[in-house]
């Protein structure tokens, strides 16, 4: 804060100062620089021009600053500059541009302050304002009686959106959130937002440890459900980045059941956990009610963190909860960071893919489910969610707590995946066998989904050669290949 507003006084004396002060504005917006053409088109006019205004308040050829034609007018400037006058007016520059920014944010942001995280700030000055208002009041319109009014978070991701999609399809009204963080390709998370808005799904651009942003959303619009799937989501990158996995995965999560327990009538939560808390269980297929209380990785410990947390919201506040184990999901508008889309990417490229092996060479297998089984189960979660008992700050009765399953009962071996993937891109992969690192990975998941089908009608239907014939599919669409390596 210190800083920008540093920025802000600085900003009207010289020349450096206002450049770092626009790349300032451009961070702060937030513009990846890596958008699809057609998409940059759309951001362009909330981007800073940079160049523009440096040209306009400095001349880029000395030429055009035609000191000689005034010298008597620039030896009066210089004496000027130097002088207390000079001095007090530059103060009051900085002091008007400053009360102007303080004004502001207090119009846009409704006279809420969050300036205690790195990821909120400026960056929020949008939010709050009448047009924002309408156009989160328009996404939550239902338009079917009875229809859901639903806060997904993580909307840009690749399962929000797919669950986005498919509420908004029936008729039920919706709002995403989703703080584009760059930890794979954001230019997919903005092309998966602009298909919501072509639906009509407003995404906001926020972050879930943002309260006040929360609150105003809460104010706003009475909401039944949260579909909460917003998180760091992968294994291995906790070894690089574990601070991200506690911000959204744990802090996150804490901030967003507070505002949910705030609200008053409370929503139900329906919530992405993990097969990945399953650590090293070996008792297959894993049942909810094996144990989970050895996690292999820093994301598992913080998914099973979240599971504490959400026993503890349903158990003190009345929350209906209901946590969701996904067993490795996988189709089209998938997740690059995963080995199937990185497998696809690679072989396209006719680069060597690395086949991770288990002790005594066994092959690692994993109980890949395919992206719509997953958003079939998100819904009927959702649809059998009992209502929260509590409101005004005040549980009154046992709230309804659930963990499921979501899985396909049938584990695939990776050099089956990858077999599967030579066949529909009718390309042969180079494969490099390479013992299993210690970075997090379990040897192999499976699922036993027996409670899901009770309780939730839950039927996965898509085997893994279906599901990656439609990915494959959706992969060569989207990057525009072929199929052959020659058009890479
Ligand atoms: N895809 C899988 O195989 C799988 C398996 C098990 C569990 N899960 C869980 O399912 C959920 C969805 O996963 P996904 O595969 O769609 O991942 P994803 O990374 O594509 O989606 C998560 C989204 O959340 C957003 N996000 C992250 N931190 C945020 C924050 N602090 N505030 C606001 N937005 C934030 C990200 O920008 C991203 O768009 C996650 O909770 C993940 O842990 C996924």
């Amino acid at each position: 804060m210190s800083q920008f507003f540093g920025l802000v006084s600085l900003g009207v004396y010289s020349k450096p100062e206002l450049s770092e002060m626009c790349l300032c504005h451009q961070i702060v917006v937030g513009l990846g620089t890596s958008m699809p053409d057609k998409l940059t088109a759309r951001y362009s006019l909330i981007k800073m021009p940079q160049s523009n205004m440096n040209q306009d308040n400095f001349p880029s050829t000395p030429g055009k600053v035609k000191m000689e034609r005034s010298n008597y007018f620039g030896r009066v400037v210089n004496r000027w500059h130097g002088s207390s006058s000079a001095r007090l007016f530059g103060f009051s520059v900085g002091l008007f541009m400053l009360t102007a920014f303080v004004f502001l944010m207090r119009l846009n942001t409704s006279g809420e302050w969050n300036f205690g995280d790195g990821f909120v700030g400026p960056v929020q000055a949008k939010w709050g304002d009448l047009v924002w208002q309408r156009r989160v009041r328009q996404s939550c319109h239902a338009k079917r009686d009875d229809g859901l009014v639903v806060l997904v978070t993580g909307a840009a991701g690749f399962v929000g959106s797919h669950v986005s999609l498919a509420l908004k399809a029936r008729g039920d009204g919706l709002v995403g959130l989703d703080n584009f963080n760059n930890y794979y390709d954001p230019s997919l998370k903005r092309a998966r937002q602009a298909l919501l808005e072509k639906q009509g799904v407003f995404v906001i651009e926020g972050d879930i440890n943002d309260a006040a942003l929360l609150k105003k959303l809460f104010e706003l619009i009475t909401f039944t459900h949260v579909m909460h799937l917003a998180a760091q989501a992968g294994v291995r990158y906790a070894l690089e980045n574990p601070g991200s996995y506690v911000h959204s995965n744990i802090a996150g999560l804490v901030t967003l059941l507070e505002a949910c327990v705030k609200a008053d009538p409370q929503p139900a939560v329906v919530w992405a956990s993990s097969s990945s808390v399953y650590g090293l269980n070996t008792h297959v297929p894993f049942s909810e009610s094996d144990r989970t209380d050895q996690p292999a990785s820093l994301y598992a410990a913080t998914k099973k963190a979240g599971e504490e947390f959400a026993h503890t919201y349903n158990h003190i506040h009345g929350l209906s909860i209901t946590g969701l184990r996904f067993f490795t999901v996988y189709g089209p508008w998938g997740r690059p960071d995963m080995a199937y889309f990185s497998f696809t990417r690679d072989i396209l490229r006719g680069k060597p893919i690395t086949i991770y092996q288990g002790a005594n060479r066994v092959d690692l297998a994993r109980d890949f489910t395919y992206i719509d089984d997953i958003v079939k189960g998100c819904v009927a979660s959702l649809d059998t969610a009992e209502k929260s008992t509590g409101s005004g700050g005040k549980k009154r009765g046992k709230a309804q707590f659930r963990i499921f399953n979501l899985g396909n009962t049938a584990p695939v071996t990776v050099p089956n995946l990858v077999a599967i993937l030579e066949k529909h891109l009718k390309l042969k992969a180079k494969k490099d066998l390479v013992k299993m690192p210690r970075n997090g990975d379990v040897p192999f998941t499976h699922a036993n989904v027996t409670l899901a089908r009770r309780e939730l009608g839950y039927d996965p239907t898509t085997d893994l050669a279906t599901g990656l014939k439609k990915f494959v599919k959706w992969y060569q669409n989207y990057y525009g290949v072929s199929g052959s390596r020659r058009t890479m």
